[in-house]
C-alpha cells in the first residue's frame, strides 16, 4: 500500500454540473490483455490509468509487449500475437486487482513458460481456486498457496483442452479466465453461468475478430484462432459513476450529468436498483461505442425509499453495493439485501466493512451471512475505516453529503486503483472533500 491517505468530508450542499468519470476498469483490463495478444497495433482511448490497470499493463510489458503510453487515456499496443509473449524474469505483481490476476491466470496457463502471480495484502487473501480448479481440468498445471490464495504458480508448456464448465460461482472473472485459456485449448471451451454476469470479454473478443457463441447461459469458443488488432474507445466506468448517482440522489438540490457512461445491461444493476428506490435518473443520448452501449446520465435529487433488492440484480450491481448502502441509509424505511455472499470476498469483506462504518455513522445496519439489512436514518459525523477498500472509501465520502457533522474516512489510498482524481472531480461537482 502506498502512503496512507484519509479523507475529510464536510457536510455540504449538492452535486451539480457535468462530469466524466475515468474509464471502465473491466474494459480497460481486457483491452490491454487482448491488445497484447493480438496481431497488429491496437489503439485505445479512454483507458483507465488506475493502479489496477497499470498492473496489467506492467505485466504485459514484463512479457515483452511494446506499448506507447498511457497518456491521458491513450495507449497504443504493438500486439505480440497469441504466441508471442516472452518469459517474465520476476513474479508478476497484480497489486490490488482480482480481475488482473484471475484473467491473466487463464492466459498464462496456455503459455510455454513458467510464471508466478502475486498481489498486495488484500489480493493475497482472496480465493483463487475458483479459477485454478477449472484450469486444471483443462490440463493446466497451477498451484495456489495455503487456503487457495495467491501466489499462483503456473507451469508452462502444457497442452490445454477445451472443457464444458458449469460455473459454481456467479463470476465474470471465472468466465473470462476460462474463455481466455480456451484461446489456447484444443477444441471447444464452453462455460455456462448460473446468472448473467458482465459480458465485456465476449464482446471484446468479437471486436478483435474472434468468434464467440452465446446461447442463453452458455458461452463457447474454439481454440486456435487469431486476434486482429482494433480500435477501442473505453466508456466511463458505471461503477465509478455510481458514487455520484447516489451522491446526487441524496443531496437536496443536486442536478448532475455524468457523461459517456458505459450502460451495458450486464452492468446496470445499480441504475435499476436506484430507480426502484425512487431515484430520478435519465439516460440521454444513448449510443453504441465499439460494441458497448453508452449514455449520458442525468441525476437529480429524489426522495428514496427502502426496498428488497431483487436477486437477479445482484450480479449486475456487484461492485456498486457500497454506494447503494449509502442510498439505503438515506432512504425512508428498510432495505434488505440477500444473495450477495460474494461481497465477503471482494477487496475487503464489504458486508462487514460497510455495516461497521454505517453503524459508526449512526445508521442501523445488521449484517446477515449473505447480505445486510439497513434502516434509513440520519448520518452523524465521525471517523470511519474503509479498511483499504477503494469503493468503501468513496461510498463513505459521499455519505458526508448528508451527515450532521464532518466525516473522516481513513485508509483511502487505494481509491487510485479504480478512480484516480476522485477527490478533485468530486470537489468540482460540489463535495466538500479534503485529503489529510
Ligand atoms: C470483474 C468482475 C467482478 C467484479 C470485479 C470486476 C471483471 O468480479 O466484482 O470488480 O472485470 O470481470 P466477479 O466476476 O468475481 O464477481
Amino acid at each position: 500500500m502506498s502512503n496512507r491517505i484519509d479523507y475529510i468530508v464536510k457536510p455540504s450542499g449538492k452535486l451539480t454540473g457535468r462530469i466524466r468519470v475515468p474509464g471502465d476498469k473491466s474494459i480497460s483490463h481486457r483491452a490491454v490483455m487482448l491488445g497484447s495478444l493480438a496481431q497488429g497495433r491496437t489503439r485505445i482511448t479512454g483507458l483507465l490509468e488506475g493502479e489496477d490497470v497499470l498492473c496489467t499493463l506492467g505485466a504485459f510489458r514484463a512479457m515483452g509487449v511494446t506499448m506507447e503510453g498511457p497518456n491521458r487515456g491513450a495507449l497504443s499496443i504493438h500486439g505480440a500475437g497469441l504466441h508471442g509473449l516472452q518469459t517474465p524474469t520476476t513474479p508478476l505483481d497484480m497489486g490490488n486487482s482480482g480481475t488482473a490476476m484471475r484473467l491473466l491466470a487463464g492466459i498464462l496457463a496456455g503459455q510455454q513458460f513458467d510464471s508466478e502471480l502475486t498481489g498486495d495484502e488484500s489480493l493475497n487473501r482472496r480465493p483463487m481456486e475458483r479459477v485454478a480448479e477449472p484450469l486444471r481440468r483443462m490440463g493446466a498445471v497451477i498451484n495456489t498457496a495455503a487456503g487457495g490464495h495467491p501466489p499462483l504458480k503456473i507451469k508452462g508448456g502444457q497442452k490445454l483442452r477445451g472443457i464444458e464448465y458449469p460455473m459454481p460461482v456467479v463470476s465474470a472473472q471465472v468466465k473470462s479466465c476460462l474463455l481466455l485459456a480456451g484461446l489456447y485449448a484444443e477444441g471447444e471451451t464452453m462455460v455456462s453461468e448460473p446468472a448473467p454476469t458482465r459480458d465485456h470479454t465476449e464482446r471484446m473478443l468479437r471486436g478483435f475478430g474472434y468468434s464467440v457463441l452465446t446461447q442463453g447461459a452458455r458461452i463457447c469458443l474454439r481454440g486456435g484462432g487469431k486476434l486482429q488488432a482494433c480500435k477501442i474507445d473505453v466508456p466511463a466506468d458505471v461503477s465509478s459513476a455510481a458514487f455520484f448517482l447516489v451522491g446526487a440522489s441524496i443531496a437536496p438540490g443536486s442536478d448532475l450529468v455524468l457523461e459517456h457512461v458505459g450502460v451495458n445491461p450486464t452492468r446496470t444493476g445499480a441504475l435499476n436498483i436506484l430507480k426502484l428506490m425512487g431515484a430520478n435518473l435519465e439516460l440521454i443520448n444513448r449510443r453504441e461505442v465499439g460494441g458497448e452501449p453508452v449514455a449520458d446520465i442525468r441525476v437529480r435529487a429524489a426522495r428514496l425509499h427502502g426496498i428488497r433488492m431483487p436477486a437477479e440484480q445482484v450480479p449486475l450491481a456487484i461492485d456498486e453495493f457500497p454506494a447503494l448502502f449509502i442510498a439505503a441509509a438515506c432512504a425512508e424505511g428498510e432495505t434488505v439485501l440477500t444473495g450477495a455472499q460474494e461481497l465477503r470476498v471482494k477487496e475487503s469483506d464489504r458486508i462487514a466493512v460497510m455495516a461497521q462504518g454505517l453503524t459508526r455513522l449512526g445508521i442501523e445496519a445488521m449484517e446477515t451471512p449473505d447480505g445486510i439489512v439497513i434502516q434509513g436514518g440520519r448520518f452523524r459525523g465521525g471517523v470511519v475505516d474503509s479498511h483499504g477498500d477503494h469503493r468503501a472509501a468513496m461510498a463513505f465520502a459521499v455519505a458526508g453529503l448528508r451527515a450532521t457533522g464532518p466525516v473522516t474516512v481513513s485508509e483511502c489510498q487505494n481509491v487510485s486503483t479504480s478512480f484516480p482524481g476522485f477527490v478533485e472531480l468530486a470537489a468540482r461537482a460540489g463535495l466538500s472533500i479534503n485529503i489529510e
